[in-house]
């Protein structure tokens, strides 16, 4: 991914679709000028501030009989101005230019909804256009952003586990789709690598380390310290009775959870053997984090965990104190920012034993995120129930000029919050022994599922050899277990269900894999030079519904990743990759393509080759791999 101040590399060359942002933003444009003369000719008063909320009411429509757009401003309009919705109607379509990229409309339908149908020969050249153009129609942003995307970010020396995917799977998707989009993105992997865990695991190192286990596996070691002193540090004794060893350690240190504390100051204040040992743990516990993303094919631009801030940290808290803006202060030894006035619970930034919190560094990096990036947007992609810190730390940087009071009210901070996964019972997944699930078994399980799938049959079964069903397996077992959790609303929980997930119908990654595939095998079976086909494509003929339904699916592919960024949603992507394979099927079973007569075969493979690439492009700004034979 590019730097900032790099200039945004091959992203914006000259293309076919320069210009042409898709039908949908043609409509809007055209509403625009609509309402404006509406406006100027003093038939309906209008604020110019007002036109863009109106035009974004121009969307698609939900059935073909209502043409492809539809307007429904005039409602709204008609309302606030006392009059009747399909009067106003009538005065917009009276100034409503389409150009020849719509048919006129002549009348409003229904109570006053302006429809507009895509002209088949301006359809047909958006694909002959989308099909030679390497971006396959999607025209980058006219304005782009440095957009910083904070994902990923697990506790190191604790064990990945499912929650983990979510931030890590949505947030890759996010900067893939942004990039493509046109922006600058940075991703950058806040990696907990300076919180209260190493507290916990010093004092079971210190306390509690099986010598011969560490050997053998560190990570895992280091784990299960962890997992034992929360436990030990977290829970009343009575808690305890079924787990005789956490017992154990806690009837013989009964000021475990104090002591935890004090590991984790001395850590921060420097303690040579602390921070020996955290030198001795990070590198174990970074290679078991790096491996897991790998698998998922996720990379960051850069990984600065929260102990990289550590040297600002103290700084910061001065300058928090000084800033009259801020005011943070002392309250009963620690020092906090009363967001909410005096008598609400303060955001704390530094606690009455020295050390600092999760907060603080969030400031910390935010200051020097702002200073060398100066990005316009930073999103942080994480966990719903973090809201309330989140709330905290953008009240506090709206007040906070991070020494430069303009650019950080002008950057915008977003919580970019997702939901749980939740097991078939509907309760946070667990394992049956009641753990958090490992992130890499549960990888691991869905390869092994999907490889009985691919590799059920004889050998070689579609001329797969045993090494490129375990690739095959490898890429449709990660794949679906990333779409299952893409094609989620972010903000709602979810069950995890392997089942679902690799069924090969329905609304899945496999599904999708399977239509790419499908799509290469026309070629390859064939023998057709794709690169030569879209070269001379010189017409495609929509004289079918179904060919017509493709077609317009297939140039609202730039629509479908501009609505991902509104709001940060990949779930619109996945939606409209499966209503596109929808479209693609319906042609591919009621048409013959191959088979098909001169200009009809050529249209029709140039259809497929556009779909096929879509589809693939639409997967890998998922993250999501594909392969040509499944
Ligand atoms: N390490 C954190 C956690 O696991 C996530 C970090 C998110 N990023 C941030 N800037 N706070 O909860």
């Amino acid at each position: 991914m590019t730097e900032p101040g790099a200039n945004s590399g091959g992203l914006q060359p000259r293309h076919e679709s320069q210009g042409f942002h898709g039908f949908r933003e043609a409509a809007r444009r055209m509403f625009y000028d609509a309402l404006q003369r509406l406006s100027a000719e003093g038939v309906l008063a209008i604020a110019a501030d007002e036109l863009p909320g109106l035009v974004e009411q121009v969307r698609e429509t939900a059935d073909p009989k209502f043409g492809d757009y539809s307007g429904t401003m005039a409602m709204a309009l008609a309302k606030r101005a006392g009059q009747k919705p399909r009067d106003v109607a009538i005065e917009i379509i009276r100034r409503l230019d389409v150009g020849d990229l719509f048919d006129p409309p002549t009348e409003p339908v229904g109570p006053g909804f302006i429809n507009l149908r895509v002209r088949d020969d301006a359809l047909a050249l958006a694909v002959v256009a989308a099909s030679r153009d390497p971006r396959m129609g999607v025209a980058p942003v006219d304005v782009p952003e440095t957009i910083v995307i904070d994902f990923g970010g697990p506790n190191v020396a604790k064990p990945m586990h499912v929650g983990h995917i979510r931030s890590t799977v949505i947030g890759d998707a996010l900067a893939r789709i942004l990039e493509f989009r046109g922006h600058i993105t940075i991703t950058d992997d806040h990696l907990g690598d300076w919180g209260t865990q190493f507290g916990m695991i010093l004092w079971g190192w210190k306390h509690c380390r099986d010598a011969v286990r560490f050997a053998a596996d560190p990570t895992r070691e280091l784990g299960r310290l962890y997992r034992l002193v929360r436990k030990v540090a977290d829970s009343k004794p009575e808690e305890l009775a079924c787990d005789p060893e956490a017992a154990a350690l806690a009837a013989r240190y009964p000021e475990t959870s104090r002591e935890v504390l004090h590991e984790t100051a001395k850590l921060h204040e420097g303690d040579p053997e602390s921070r020996a040992l955290w030198k001795q743990f990070m590198p174990l516990c970074r290679a078991e984090i790096d491996r897991i993303f790998s698998r998922l094919h996720v990379t960051f631009d850069h990984t600065l965990g929260e102990s990289f801030y550590q040297p600002m940290l103290a700084s910061v808290v001065a300058e928090l104190m000084a800033d009259q803006a801020v005011r943070a202060r002392a309250s009963r030894g620690a020092i906090g920012i009363f967001l909410n006035g005096d008598d609400s619970p303060p955001f704390l930034i530094r606690k009455a034993d020295g050390a600092f919190l999760y907060a603080t560094t969030d400031l910390a990096t935010l200051k020097w995120r702002m200073e060398h990036w100066k990005p316009d947007r930073i999103l942080y992609v994480v966990d719903s129930r973090q809201g309330p810190h989140f709330e905290q730390l953008f009240a506090t940087a709206k007040l906070w000029g991070c020494g430069d009071r303009q650019r950080i009210n002008g950057v915008e901070l977003v919580h970019v919050a997702f939901g749980t996964v939740l097991g078939e019972d509907g309760k946070p997944f667990k394992t049956r022994a009641g753990d958090t699930v490992g992130l890499e078994s549960l990888l691991d399980e869905g390869v092994e599922r999907a490889l009985q799938i691919v590799g059920s049959g004889e050998e070689g079964r579609g001329g797969l050899s045993v090494a490129d069903r375990r690739h095959v397996a490898e890429t449709v077992g990660i794949g679906a277990v990333k779409y299952a959790d893409l094609c989620q609303n972010r903000t709602t929980d979810y069950v995890f269900s392997f089942d679902k997930m690799l069924q090969l119908t329905g609304n899945t990654a496999a599904y999708m894999q399977y239509a790419v595939a499908r799509v290469e095998g026309i070629f390859s079976r064939a023998g057709i030079d794709r690169a030569a086909l879209r070269e001379s494509a010189a017409s495609v003929r929509l004289s079918t519904p179904q060919e017509r339904a493709l077609a317009l699916e297939l140039v609202r592919f730039s629509e479908a990743i501009e609505d991902v960024e509104t709001d940060y949603r990949p779930n619109v992507l996945t939606a409209w990759l499966f209503r596109l394979a929808g479209c693609y099927s319906s042609f591919y079973d009621a048409l013959p393509v191959l088979k098909a007569e001169g200009n009809d075969r050529d249209s029709r493979l140039a259809l497929c080759d556009l779909t096929g690439r879509i589809l693939r492009q639409g997967l890998e700004l998922l993250g999501i791999g594909t392969v040509e034979k499944m």
